[in-house]
């Protein structure tokens, strides 16, 4: 049977997903300072065929045409995230009133539209004045970060009620300071758990500061969360489960929860005491509003003693010969109900929302339509997945789509398609997909 909004009751959020540096363009227009993305994308064999961001789905030109069309297709939340370095070009200092009224032109469209703006305060475009003066690595960006709150809670918070403090701190961290394959491109383990560290207070940190400035606000952040499953049932390969489970799933939602670092599973996570100071334990516990749940796939762990840490690692879904997305993920509906009941579980949990799902399909356009019946049904079996926790009694509020338009997908460039609206890079034009129409009904 096919589910329909009103199965999930009246409250239910359901929305879309979007960021900054993804979608805006616009990168050095009107004040904008730089941000480790823009010097990011400018580095050899970094990014997929050598592609940026600096035009995007120029949303900062189209942002009206944009908003008009997310109300046509019956969305009723929209999350964006605000630039740091288009309020504060050089991280702290002088604001940039053009940015700021940027924001603005957004916020208060969408809210004449119906349209309720959930704002991401830091969605991986960290300034690269700070990255200059060691980014996440530095202690001081806690109180950067702090600055640039207040002041966005300052400008937009007598229309914006919802707030999302930080996008996946896991895969930022990761990625940017421990892998170097995405902005700013540090590698090693202690860049990683300084940065880490500094993030963990950030979010606890910032959220403190939107509560204590502004009443009757809905304050969240967003993990990234996938259901992890062992290899096989032998017990090294549980173990390593359990390890990657402890890396990927654990390891900023339990410090928010006051629970500490989970260093039981990965000795080698102790050596972020070396950051530790005094009272940092209890600054990293927050009592957040909701947790902002993103999730894509499964993955399927095993051990291996060539990954220093951890011994464990991915085994690859086209190693599996399992169906994936573009991105060359599992297409693993029941993912998503394991997380929300993964997270339910915990103690004092706040209300779940998802604030990221989708799948990125090689879209065709033929005769000026895109059908892509696998992106609906991706999403419909999501969907479906959310009404089986919903009913189980699970914590779950609201579901949003990753993402609204084509886009930016990171290191992966323009190759990924995620939206629900095809965006044709050489002329800007938007056409609704088919999986777009199916939301848009599903929604009305
Ligand atoms: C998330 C991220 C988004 C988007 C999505 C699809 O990790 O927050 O910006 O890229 O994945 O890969």
């Amino acid at each position: 049977m096919d589910r329909c909004k009103k199965d999930f009751g009246d409250d239910f959020i359901w929305g879309v997903s979007t960021a900054a540096y993804q979608i805006e363009g616009a990168h050095n227009t009107d004040g904008k300072g730089a941000s480790i993305w823009d010097t990011f994308v400018q580095k050899k064999n970094k990014i997929f065929g050598k592609q940026d961001a600096n035009v995007a789905c120029d949303f900062y030109n189209r942002y009206a045409a944009d908003l008009a069309l997310m109300r046509r297709m019956n969305i009723p939340n929209y999350r964006f995230s605000i630039a740091w370095s288009r309020i504060l070009p050089q991280g702290t200092g002088e604001i940039n009133g053009l940015g700021i009224d940027f924001y603005n032109r957004i916020i208060d469209l969408a809210l004449e539209l119906g349209i309720t703006p959930w704002v991401t305060l830091y969605h991986w475009d960290l300034p690269q004045a700070l990255e200059d003066k060691g980014g996440w690595t530095n202690r001081d960006v806690k109180d950067w970060f702090a600055d640039y709150v207040a002041i966005c809670v300052k400008h937009f918070g007598d229309r914006v009620k919802n707030w999302i403090v930080i996008n996946e701190p896991t895969v930022f961290t990761g990625a940017g300071y421990f892998f170097g394959v995405h902005a700013p491109g540090k590698k090693g383990f202690n860049n990683f758990l300084a940065a880490a560290h500094h993030t963990a207070l950030a979010q606890a940190g910032g959220a403190r500061i939107i509560k204590s400035l502004q009443t009757g606000s809905n304050v969240g952040t967003s993990f990234s969360c996938s259901h992890i499953e062992p290899y096989t049932a032998r017990n090294k390969d549980k173990i390593a489960a359990a390890k990657a489970d402890a890396l990927l799933n654990r390891f900023f939602i339990e410090p928010l929860l006051g629970m500490g670092y989970p260093t039981q599973e990965i000795k080698a996570l102790r050596k972020i005491e070396k950051y530790m100071q005094q009272n940092d334990e209890a600054n990293l516990q927050f009592n957040m509003d909701f947790i902002g749940i993103q999730n894509y796939t499964r993955e399927i762990i095993r051990h291996t003693l060539f990954v220093p840490f951890l011994q464990a690692k991915i085994v690859s879904a086209q190693k599996r010969k399992v169906e994936t997305t573009a991105m060359n993920w599992e297409v693993y509906p029941e993912s998503i109900y394991e997380v929300l009941k993964k997270y339910s579980s915990y103690a004092n949990i706040p209300p779940l929302i998802i604030t990221e799902n989708g799948a990125a399909f090689t879209d065709e356009l033929v005769d000026c339509k895109v059908h892509d019946p696998k992106r609906k049904a991706y999403l419909q079996q999501a969907i479906e997945q959310v009404y089986r926790a919903k009913n189980k009694g699970l914590n779950v509020h609201g579901y949003f789509v990753w993402t609204f338009l084509d886009n930016f997908e990171w290191a992966e460039g323009y190759r990924p398609r995620f939206g629900l609206v095809h965006v044709d890079f050489e002329n800007q034009k938007r056409i609704v997909k088919s999986s777009g129409k199916w939301y848009a009904d599903f929604l009305k």
